[in-house]
């Protein structure tokens, strides 16, 4: 895949999957806008052009500030990755506290809504001018498609990204932006916790997986970069599973 000349805007992008994806768009060409709540490891090992902004994205306007910064450094918005989230500790819904509750609500689905309100609007303008397609990448979960015990609003939050990715596809279907959002099981990110290090966790925590593993971050980053790939110019509104067969059972 050449990303070459592409704008890439990407949340989240300190650590894990943002890190990585990151990497992976500028050895392929594309030059990032990279945001974070965090400072550190943001733009770290990425040696193409980028720059960065430090934010929180629940707070819309730093979504607004985000579009800004990249139409202004390099012209253009070509791709946005929303991948900033949070998990909360494993617990049934009467022992989830309300501050926790609302701030997941807050950081994984209202933190895409605003970057889609900030991000569509200059995609579809630009898309106007110059007839170059853009794509949004959304990162949901598998919690996202199915119920998931013990993580109550983090699967409500992720089913709510999964709703939005279909209705932003819906909406700009014929204005040259796709809209899709890659949904993994378990993978060796710190959200995965001590699973990332410890086979017996692993073990517990991806017994329902039929590959019985976490997703490594390659195989997902793989696929976010596949979404967001020109060449897929007639997938939208898909919400894909990268899960080790889950989906199948
Ligand atoms: N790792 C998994 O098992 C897994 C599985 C399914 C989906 N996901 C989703 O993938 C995405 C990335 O997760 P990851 O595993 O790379 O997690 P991670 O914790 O390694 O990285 C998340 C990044 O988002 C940043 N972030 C958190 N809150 C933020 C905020 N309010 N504003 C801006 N940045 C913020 C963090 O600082 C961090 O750099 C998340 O949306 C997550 O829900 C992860």
């Amino acid at each position: 895949m050449s990303f070459s000349g592409k704008t890439v805007l990407i949340t989240g992008a300190s650590a894990g999957f943002g890190a990585a994806t990151a990497k992976l768009f500028s050895e392929s060409g594309a030059k990032l806008v990279l945001g974070d709540i965090s400072a550190e490891g943001l733009g770290e090992g990425i040696s193409g052009d980028f720059v960065t902004l430090v934010g929180d994205v629940r707070d819309p306007a730093y979504s607004k500030e985000l579009v800004k910064l990249s139409i202004d450094t390099f012209g253009s918005l070509d791709i946005a990755i929303n991948n900033a989230g949070i998990v909360h500790s494993f617990a049934k819904i009467p022992d989830l506290t309300e501050a926790e509750s609302r701030k997941v609500i807050d950081v994984n689905l209202l933190g895409v809504f605003w970057a889609l309100q900030a991000q569509l609007p200059v995609m579809e303008a630009q898309f106007a001018e110059t007839g170059e397609g853009c794509a949004v990448v959304n990162l949901a979960s598998v919690a996202g498609l199915g119920g998931a015990s013990w993580l109550s609003i983090y699967g409500a939050s992720k089913h709510g990204v999964v709703g939005l990715t279909r209705a932003a596809a819906l909406e700009y279907a014929r204005k040259g932006i796709r809209v899709n959002a890659i949904c993994p099981s378990f993978a060796a990110t710190a959200m995965a916790g001590e699973a990332v290090d410890d086979p017996e966790v692993e073990s517990h925590m991806t017994r329902g997986v039929p590959m019985r593993r976490l997703a490594t971050v390659n195989e997902v980053v793989q696929a976010i970069l596949w979404a967001a790939d020109p060449a897929n110019s007639f997938t939208t509104g898909q919400n894909i599973a990268i899960d080790g067969g889950l989906g199948a059972l």
